[in-house]
């Protein structure tokens, strides 16, 4: 897919641009956007929004082939609601119509003439980026296991962007931002929807060096060994029963000034959670090769920062290994001791995300990071709690980490890949307790995604801290099964502020 802007002015305009198809906005009330209004040279947009055949409501659309006066050979109108009240939800509805509608086109060139600079509390270059994002959406695809790829060659492939003759230079960077995101979502969906032989410890290991090498980033893969020695007994007792060697990846995206703190992203990889010993029940197991996705989501996001020359100092950290039942196994009821010190009695070997995540959590201290925010599909309390719509952000409640909470929560606000504060509170703290450890790894059901976040809190104390859970957020069950390559869109978000405030 290919994508690129084209300035238009009163001399050159949109009615003589060659196209297969120009996609224009509508409204509610029967009303025209200005790009509209230039193609409807003998009244055939009016005419179509007059009878009803198209409503104006954001997600509806009209595809006329042949306008008068128009030299593309199709004009789609897509519905953007009111005028006065399109905003974000409304501008994403038309996207993604849009999306649909060029994705099954009999031409192989579009264009986009949306009314950009018009919406409600969004900018032009918010709308360029999620017209961008929306196509994108649409055209992805997962084939690569299948041993005849789907070559179908329909739908658009070549999209330009029409925008006025004085916005062509926040465009460009709109669109090369856009690519850059689309391109860490793919990446992270590609490594969820991989199967779980092919996406192991090493696999990933393997990503991050790949991306390393295209993008001169640092990195560094600890294994077996230098994990003891840096005595993670937490992380390494879920390694006990796979046969897939544990990895242990460094990534750093030094952008920033030199002494600046950095930023540091930690991703829960499991590459596949059976559960261990505390088997998990049959049904939909398979959906556990998701369980990388925070990985894949630190990965993805270092793929977009990388491209976009992010200026700002970024470290990614991802302890990554199977959870698998067998003789060498950890048993419930084992006690292992953490790099930091602190000792957990394992009451439940399904609960591992937080014995890999808590030697990472330690292990970061060393960059003394200025804020460290962790990735993860943690409990599927988490799910329960908040369904599919928003990632649980998990902070403690003071005035660094309340500006931390607040500056994710805009993220996924902005990016549309939202999230909503959960507590973190002592009284939860008391579900750890254990009888013979300095704690226990799971807090009984009431809570679980809450005493979850307590559990890493204890790991967290020497700087600020959040954590998102994304059990319910990273990929779809059912028909639509596939990864959604969520959060990465909130953390892009995320970073390119703090880039911005850095800068000041
Ligand atoms: N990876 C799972 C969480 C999960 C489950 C995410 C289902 C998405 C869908 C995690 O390792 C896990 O098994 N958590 C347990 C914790 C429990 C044993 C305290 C859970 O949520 O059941
Ligand atoms: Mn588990
Ligand atoms: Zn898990």
């Amino acid at each position: 897919m290919d994508f690129s802007i084209k300035s238009f002015d009163a001399k050159n305009g949109l009615a003589q641009l060659k196209t297969g198809c120009v996609a224009v906005g509508v409204y509610e009330d029967k009303k025209l956007s200005a790009a509209a209004t230039e193609l409807d040279k003998k009244g055939a947009i009016t005419a179509a929004v007059k009878t009803g055949d198209i409503s104006g409501k954001p997600g509806s659309s009209l595809l006329l082939r042949d306008v008068a006066g128009v030299t593309a050979q199709r004009v789609l109108l897509v519905g953007l609601g009111k005028e006065d009240s399109a905003g974000h939800k409304e501008f994403t509805g038309a996207a993604s119509a849009l999306a649909r509608a060029f994705a099954s086109l009999g031409s192989n060139e579009a264009a986009i003439a949306l009314p950009f600079e018009r919406l409600r509390e969004r900018d032009a270059a918010w709308a360029i980026k999620a017209a961008v994002l929306a196509v994108r959406e649409q055209a992805y695809r997962f084939d690569q296991m299948k041993s005849k790829p789907d070559n179908s060659t329909s739908g658009a492939r070549k999209i330009t962007v029409a925008v006025h003759s004085e916005d062509a230079n926040m465009a460009k960077a709109a669109l090369a931002e856009a690519v850059a995101l689309a391109n860490g979502m793919d990446l992270t969906r590609d490594l969820g929807n991989l199967p779980p032989n092919v996406c192991t410890p090493t696999y990933l290991a393997n990503t991050a060096k790949k991306l390393a090498r295209q993008f001169k980033l640092d990195v560094e893969v600890l294994d077996r060994k230098q994990l003891e020695a840096l005595k993670m007994g937490s992380f390494l007792s879920v390694t006990n029963g796979s046969a897939e060697p544990p990895k242990f990846i460094i990534l750093k995206h030094m952008g920033g000034k030199a002494k600046d703190a950095p930023t540091v992203l930690v991703g829960k990889g499991i590459t596949f959670d059976t559960g261990g010993i505390s088997l998990k029940p049959g049904s939909a197991m398979d959906e556990m090769k998701y369980d990388m996705c925070g990985a894949a989501s630190v990965l993805g996001t270092f793929r977009t920062i990388a491209e976009m020359k992010l200026k700002l100092n970024v470290i990614g950290v991802i302890p990554t290994c199977e959870n698998m039942p067998s003789g060498t196994a950890t048993r419930p009821g084992d006690i292992v001791t953490s790099m930091s010190g602190q000792t957990i009695e394992i009451l439940n070997t399904d609960a591992e995300g937080r014995l890999i995540l808590c030697d990472a959590l330690t292990y970061v201290e060393r960059f003394k990071p200025a804020a460290v925010v962790d990735i993860a599909t943690l409990t599927g309390a988490c799910i329960t709690a908040l369904g599919h719509h928003n990632s649980g952000l998990f902070t403690r409640h003071d005035d660094a980490h309340d500006a931390l909470a607040n500056a994710l929560l805009k993220a996924g606000k902005l990016s549309g890949d939202n999230a909503w504060r959960m507590p973190i509170e002592d009284v939860y703290q008391e579900q750890l307790k254990s009888n013979f450890a300095d704690m226990a790894n799971i807090g009984g059901p009431p809570a679980g995604s809450i005493t979850a976040a307590c559990f890493l809190e204890r790991y967290t104390k020497k700087y600020t801290w959040a954590h998102l859970d994304i059990a319910g957020t990273a990929w779809k069950s059912g028909a639509a099964k596939g990864a959604t390559g969520r959060p990465v869109p909130l953390l892009t978000s995320f970073l390119i502020e703090r880039a911005q405030t850095a800068a000041m």
